[in-house]
């Protein structure tokens, strides 16, 4: 819509329209100017690792040096060396990284952030991880979503996998639930972390524990991730990079949100999922960072929307919609975000550009140029 208004009082949007129609009631004395700028809502990054240890660029070169990112996890580094570091970084050491991470989202126009653990992998650290995220959503504005990730068996649990995945449903899931640390129950089905039965195991433990099923599905090998997340009618399918057509059916049936992680598949080289037959045959398609130390080393989300457009032959339309509306279901939260519609929270994002396909199109380091979260201003110094 040309010419329009946007009037919220407090965090709530009363009003959406023609600037020309809106009611003398919602005009106040302190208004935002955009001129003429595109207004989109808030993004949501559904799909992230927020909270890290270290960093890994070595792996970076070895990876172009042709080591690939499943070999690299064999050998101790990987995931498990982000689970070392972290483990050995303090709480506060954690929460300031990422609250700066969180800044420079924000400046982006990610107003919500889903943010998972899975670099802890004991009782103590994971709850660690998780309650840097509950005191960030404290200290900082920006809606964040905790997920509780079970990641990779830990080597000391390599000989007794069955323990692990044991403590996983009879310890630490009922103590996250327990203190409420998190919404929703995430597990890494892949070769090298859980196979589809632990993941089924530890999914049902979650959901009896209140938590809502995510799966990390498909991303090296099919081994049926889809499948179990139709079946458990979990939230989202992440990552599908190697989904069967039975997977992208069942997903179709189920109504589950299939979520796009186009930065991981170019670090990786790998070719994206299937969004045009995923789209086709009914499956919702956020778009999402996966910003971690290995992976996805970046937060940008507006690029991994330019590449969701440009690998994954997703609209610039569709490509907003997957990291706003989308992306908010795929978080249960998509009666609350992901959208200018009034009852929703007044998250908003003024860009400096004339449309959706000339913003994702010519691509800067930001177009934001103000980001309006639960209805305060924050300009974007770009
Ligand atoms: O979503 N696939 C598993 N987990 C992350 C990567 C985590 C890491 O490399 O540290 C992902 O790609
Ligand atoms: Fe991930």
């Amino acid at each position: 819509m040309s010419n329009a208004a946007v009037a919220w009082k407090g965090s709530i949007i009363g009003w959406v329209g023609p600037d020309a129609e809106l009611p003398i009631e919602w005009m106040s004395e302190s208004q935002i100017n955009a001129g003429g700028r595109l207004v989109v809502p808030g993004l949501v990054d559904c799909h992230t690792h927020l909270a890290f240890g270290g960093w890994r660029a070595d792996e970076f070169e070895d990876r172009i040096k042709g080591e690939s990112y499943l070999d690299i996890a064999k050998r101790g580094g990987g995931i498990m060396r982000t689970v070392s570091q972290t483990r050995g970084s303090s709480m506060e050491a954690l929460l300031s990284k990422s609250d700066a991470f969180l800044v420079e989202m924000r400046a982006l126009g990610v107003t919500t952030v889903e943010a998972k653990s899975g670099y802890g992998l004991t009782v103590t650290d994971e709850m660690k991880q998780l309650r840097v995220y509950k005191s960030l959503a404290r200290r900082q504005p920006t809606r964040i979503v905790p997920t509780f990730l079970a990641h990779t068996v830990p080597p000391e649990y390599s000989e007794d996998r069955d323990s692990y995945v044991r403590m996983l449903t009879d310890a630490l899931i009922p103590n996250i639930a327990g203190e409420k640390l998190a919404k929703f129950c995430d597990v890494f089905v892949e070769e090298g972390a859980f196979t589809l039965d632990e993941g089924r195991e530890i999914l049902t433990a979650g959901q009896k524990a209140g938590l809502i099923p995510k799966i990390h599905a498909d991303q090296f090998h099919d081994l049926g991730g889809a499948m179990l997340a139709a079946k458990l009618r979990a939230a989202s399918a992440d990552h599908l990079e190697c989904v069967s057509k039975e997977g992208i059916a069942a997903l179709a049936a189920a109504g589950t949100v299939a979520v796009s992680l186009p930065l991981a598949a170019l670090y990786l080289g790998q070719d994206p999922l299937p969004a045009r037959e995923l789209i086709e045959a009914g499956v919702p398609v956020a778009v999402a960072t996966d910003f971690n130390p290995g992976s996805a080393p970046s937060f940008h989300l507006p690029m991994a929307m330019t590449l969701a457009c440009v690998r994954q032959k997703m609209t610039p339309a569709e490509a907003l919609k997957g990291a706003t509306l989308i992306a908010a279901r795929a978080l249960h939260l998509d009666t609350i975000v992901g959208s200018v519609e009034v009852g929703k929270s007044a998250d908003l994002v003024i860009l400096d550009a004339p449309d959706v396909n000339h913003w994702l199109y010519h691509f800067r380091s930001n177009v934001a140029h103000t980001v309006i979260l639960k209805g305060n201003a924050y300009p974007s110094d770009h």
